[in-house]
């Protein structure tokens, strides 16, 4: 179905949300996936938070109560940003790698031998990948899900991988590198088809398009607070009957009990309000966008169904700017294929160092990205050098068109 007309999104009205984006004008922020800005209310909410409730929770006081309903509070909002039912299957933490690390531990201790193969693929961040590997030395065997050649991963390659040996497949949502999406529901049918759970990366995915664990059927899924315009800190969802039956390290009188026994020590409480008030953020974007969207998660879907629309348009106008001066392209490339990636952009200039192009951009006050992406595997599937491997552009939806047409117009000055 072809997206609404860019004039649809409320361009302006989102960016006056974003205090960052005015304050840094004229620098032009298209490195979102290394950490996107955060909106108005974030850092008023960070900033409350420091003021009135900066205490311990658990304590008997009002500002000790008050962080323990700052925290359910997000765990709801969370929940709803999810899709989830149960607030109590989101766990907050540090970052996403920590949660990758905590799961793939767990599950490493419940590996037998006929069920102790993990599928991994060669699109995601090594994050997660690295913590599935190290699982070989405890016994785990490691199947290799690959990309095509048009970097895209296809279930079809998937399904000859799983058997009943299979007892998880991890894989992300879409690249953070590429920008390629994967049909994560038909992954998940896949493994469930033999008895196997699905560890999702949605890291990249979380700031670009709805969200619906439910559909997806997916066993745990991670994120990041600050790829999705709140503050750093991460959160893991997983299905309650999932986390519950998790081994995780936790001090004997913590109850065995999901998120509890997640949580290892304390997190950061302030970023976690932070984190909420993101989801606030997009329920006020969702309800400019659908007024008669009149349930929290019917505003979160607005916002993010209307985010998903906005940023095809932004794909669209990156392609033909990278087109214009001769770049090369990873990931989709077809503008017809927008809905197939989001607006993320590795690229080389021929003939020039990914260092230089970053470095150009730079002194022309706009911020990219380049090296190897923290995707190893990636960079050798793409014959790229670890060392220099290439520039990435990302954008999310704050980002505008002449945005793009100042960031072209560098790009073709330095490729002629
Ligand atoms: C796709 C993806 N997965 C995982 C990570 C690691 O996330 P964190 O920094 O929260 O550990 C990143 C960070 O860039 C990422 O882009």
């Amino acid at each position: 179905m072809p997206s609404p007309g860019p004039a649809a999104f409320p361009i302006d009205a989102v960016r006056d949300r974003f205090p960052a984006l005015r304050r840094a004008s004229p620098f032009i922020y298209l490195d979102n996936a290394a950490g996107a800005q955060a909106p108005r209310i974030v850092l008023d909410a960070v900033a409350g938070h420091l003021l009135d409730f900066n205490v311990q929770r658990g304590g008997r006081y009002a500002r000790s109560v008050e962080v323990d309903r700052v925290i359910d509070r997000a765990r709801r909002q969370v929940a709803t940003f999810l899709g989830a039912d149960n607030p109590e299957e989101v766990a907050f933490g540090m970052n996403a790698t920590s949660f990758m690390r905590l799961v793939s531990l767990a599950i490493g201790q419940t590996l037998t031998a006929p069920r102790d193969e993990i599928v991994v693929t060669d699109l995601d961040h090594h994050a997660n990948i690295s913590t599935w590997l190290d699982l070989a030395r405890t016994g785990a065997e490691i199947r290799w899900w690959r990309m095509r050649e048009d970097h895209r991963l296809h279930v079809e390659d998937l399904i000859p991988l799983l058997s009943e040996r299979t007892r998880l497949v991890a894989c992300t949502v879409v690249s953070h590198a590429l920008g390629s999406r994967v049909d994560v529901a038909a992954v998940a049918r896949a493994a469930h088809g033999v008895g196997a759970e699905v560890f999702l990366d949605c890291v990249h995915y979380s700031p670009h398009a709805p969200i619906d664990v439910k559909a997806w059927d997916c066993d745990y899924l991670v994120c990041s607070g600050y790829k999705a315009f709140a503050p750093h800190m991460g959160f893991l969802w997983g299905k309650f009957a999932a986390l519950s039956a998790l081994p995780t390290f936790r001090e004997e009188f913590i109850p065995d009990a999901p998120p509890h026994k997640i949580e290892a020590g304390t997190f950061i409480f302030e970023n976690v309000a932070g984190m909420a008030a993101a989801v606030d953020y997009l329920e006020a974007l969702g309800a400019d966008l659908d007024p008669a969207a009149d349930t929290p998660r019917a505003r979160v879907l607005a916002a993010m169904g209307g985010v998903e629309a906005y940023e095809q348009h932004l794909s669209r106008r990156m392609l033909s700017a990278l087109a214009a001066a001769g770049a090369t392209v990873y990931g989709v490339t077809n503008p017809n294929g927008v809905h197939l990636r989001v607006p993320t952009f590795t690229f080389n200039l021929p003939g020039v160092e990914p260092a230089t192009v970053a470095q150009a951009m730079a002194d022309a006050q706009i911020g990219i990205r380049d090296g190897h992406m923290y995707a190893p595997r990636l960079m050798d599937r793409l014959g790229l050098a670890m060392a220099t491997g290439a520039a990435r552009a990302s954008l999310v939806h704050y980002n505008t068109s002449e945005e793009i047409d100042r960031f072209g117009e560098t790009l073709r000055r330095l490729s002629a």
